[in-house]
């Protein structure tokens, strides 16, 4: 077990959930009430670029790299652009942030960020991170687990973000099924993003079929396939399953996945998807 984010930082799937990641929170922070952003699998918080693992993949290329540098932008993308000029002020693409530093720099000053992360020396690097911010509270330990202990939240508002480095394959899934049904018991309202590979449809259709038979009433899915799902042996897309999903947050979604797909896809046989597994 020894997945590093720093390989993949900023690639095609860090860019499709950070952008879902900041609608969401925008959405949420709409209301003046104060609210919880619990991270379960949150990474080291930021991540440099020109670091040896960056370098060796180059993924990031395919991601915000080719963002970055848009002189015109497509319109749904320029919130998740701005948050990431906002890591580097002076013009060059250098740092990345993982969704800890993206929820942080969204959050208001009464919100809290609660993260988790097991690897010792990715959780070292969050804590130095927000050493600073007493919204921030990182707990080294595992992030399924901690649910039991940390919902309901004592705002009782918020969202919860499972982005799991799925080293167990498809195993992963039915990890996230029990994490999530313990969490609507714990916590029914709490807005769940759930961050998801796609290597073939055919390995998540199970995983649909369990949440489109509940518990949550409200299920949305957005799926980005920058290639078609004819390889199970490479990543041909990702996706983010919704649970409870903010009003209104299936226009903004219909409106930013063409616009990730064009700027993403690595194929002409890219493609996007909005729907509901339950409810609307
Ligand atoms: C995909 S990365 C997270 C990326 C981060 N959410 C972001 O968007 O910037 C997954 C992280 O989960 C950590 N991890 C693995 N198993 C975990 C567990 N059971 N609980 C908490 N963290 C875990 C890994 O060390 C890794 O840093």
């Amino acid at each position: 077990m020894n997945y590093r984010h720093a390989f993949h930082a900023g690639n095609f799937a860090d860019v499709f959930k950070h952008a879902i990641l900041l609608a969401l929170l925008d959405s949420l922070t709409a209301k003046d009430k104060p609210l919880c952003c619990l991270d379960t699998h949150a990474g080291r918080g930021s991540y440099h670029l020109d670091d040896p693992e960056a370098r060796k993949t180059g993924e990031w290329r395919d991601g915000v790299g080719r963002l970055f540098d848009d002189p015109e932008p497509p319109p749904p993308l320029l919130r998740y652009l701005d948050a990431i000029r906002a890591c580097n002020p002076d013009g060059a693409l250098r740092t990345y942030p993982g969704s800890p530093l993206l929820a942080a720099q969204t959050l208001r000053a009464n919100d809290r960020l609660v993260l988790c992360e097991t690897q010792d020396g990715e959780a070292a690097a969050l804590r130095a991170l927000f050493r600073s911010d007493a919204r921030a509270h990182v707990h080294g330990r595992d992030g399924y687990a901690a649910l039991r202990a940390l919902l309901p939240p004592a705002e009782r508002r918020g969202l919860v973000l499972i982005d799991p480095p799925f080293e167990a394959q498809e195993g992963e899934f039915t990890a996230i099924e029990a994490a999530l049904a313990l969490a609507h018991a714990r916590w029914p309202n709490g807005v769940y993003a759930v961050w998801y590979p796609i290597k073939s449809h055919r390995a998540i259709a199970p995983f649909h079929r369990h949440l489109a038979a509940g518990p949550f009433e409200k299920v949305l899915v957005a799926e980005l396939l920058v290639q078609p799902d004819d390889s199970p042996l490479r990543l041909n897309g990702c996706g983010m399953l919704i649970a409870n999903p903010p009003w209104k947050i299936d226009a903004v979604l219909a409106a930013m996945l063409p616009a990730l797909r064009s700027k993403l896809a690595q194929s002409l046989a890219a493609s996007q998807r909005l729907h509901w597994l339950r409810g609307d």
